[in-house]
């Protein structure tokens, strides 16, 4: 069974942007699609049908087999539902692509505890939710595929997106051990970090940036990372523009140190500590 094919893959927040390419590319490579969308506004206010419905309609005036969503899954039970569906439609999932979010920019100095959760909820909470309602077929079946969707402002940092930045980078420590705790099973999880002119980005790169980053060009990278030919895991590829490329952390060898350091002590070694010339991927020392 190549690529996807007969694939159950759940594809949450795809009534728009890049999530109905992911789903649209899925179906049209054979996959069996759920298409979830709250439907609402990019700060995560309103709700709808439409947005689910239209995108499984373009489905299947292409052939394609997807059944629509209008799930919350920023809570348990709307990620409960979303996997339910998934499972009454199609008899089991077989892949998650946590692709759902919203903004709520500003800066730090300005972050209110209201916009700070409502991101973590959608984001992080939301990725936690979906999958894990998924996670128990994925053991039982011996085959899982995650995707969260990440992004550079969560790797690198990005002036007023404190909330989506650590909410981003959340998601990708989640994959990291999700790629541990589902490796004996099957399990892949990796992050895609895109770039596209979508909604969500409209008025925060300039137009002739945006000219250059269709949504297509991120689909097919998703697409391979739910594949049954990908074999790796706890990967974090950035894509945009037809470029596609991955993110990955290094450590150096540091200073040792044989009793406790006095503070002058780490500031006469602080050039060995962070200098990263040599350096090597990370790895969790306690693992
Ligand atoms: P978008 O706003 O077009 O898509 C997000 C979708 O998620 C919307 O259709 C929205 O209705 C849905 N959604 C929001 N809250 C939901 C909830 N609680 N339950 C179900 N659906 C919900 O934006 P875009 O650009 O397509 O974003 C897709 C993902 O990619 C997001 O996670 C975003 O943070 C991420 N991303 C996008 C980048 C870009 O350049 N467009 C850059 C980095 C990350």
């Amino acid at each position: 069974m190549p690529g996807v094919t007969d694939r159950v893959i759940v594809v949450t927040g795809a009534g728009g942007g890049l999530g109905r390419e992911y789903a649209l590319l899925l179906a049209k490579e054979g996959a069996q699609v759920v298409v979830n969308d709250l439907g609402g506004a990019r700060d995560g206010s309103g709700s709808g049908t439409s947005m689910a419905d239209t995108v499984v309609q373009e489905i299947r005036d292409a052939g394609g087999t997807a059944v629509a969503n209008y799930d919350n899954i920023a809570t348990e039970q709307g990620a409960a539902d979303l996997i339910k569906s998934a499972v009454d439609n199609f008899g089991t999932v077989h892949g998650v692509i946590h692709n759902a979010g919203i903004l709520r920019d500003g800066s730090f100095a300005k972050m209110t505890a209201d916009n700070w959760e409502s991101v973590q909820k959608v984001h992080l909470w939301g990725g936690y939710h979906v999958i894990r309602a998924a996670w128990p077929y994925f053991r039982e079946q011996n085959h899982g595929r995650v995707v969260v969707a990440a992004s550079t402002s969560g790797l690198f940092g990005n002036f007023g997106q404190a909330n989506y930045g650590a909410a981003k980078l959340g998601l990708v420590g989640l994959i990291n051990t999700l790629a541990i705790e589902g490796a004996r099973n099957n399990i892949l999880a990796n992050a895609i970090a895109p770039l596209a002119a979508t909604r969500m980005t409209e008025d925060i790169a300039p137009k002739e940036m945006l000219d250059k980053l269709p949504p297509a060009h991120v689909a097919g990278v998703v697409g391979y990372l739910m594949s049954d030919e990908c074999t790796d895991t706890a990967t974090v590829v950035v894509a945009g523009g037809g470029r596609v490329y991955r993110v990955q952390q290094f450590q150096n060898k540091g200073a040792v140190f044989t009793t406790p350091p006095s503070i002058d002590e780490v500031a006469a070694q602080w050039n060995q500590i962070t200098d990263m010339s040599g350096a090597e991927p990370g790895a969790n020392p306690l693992g």
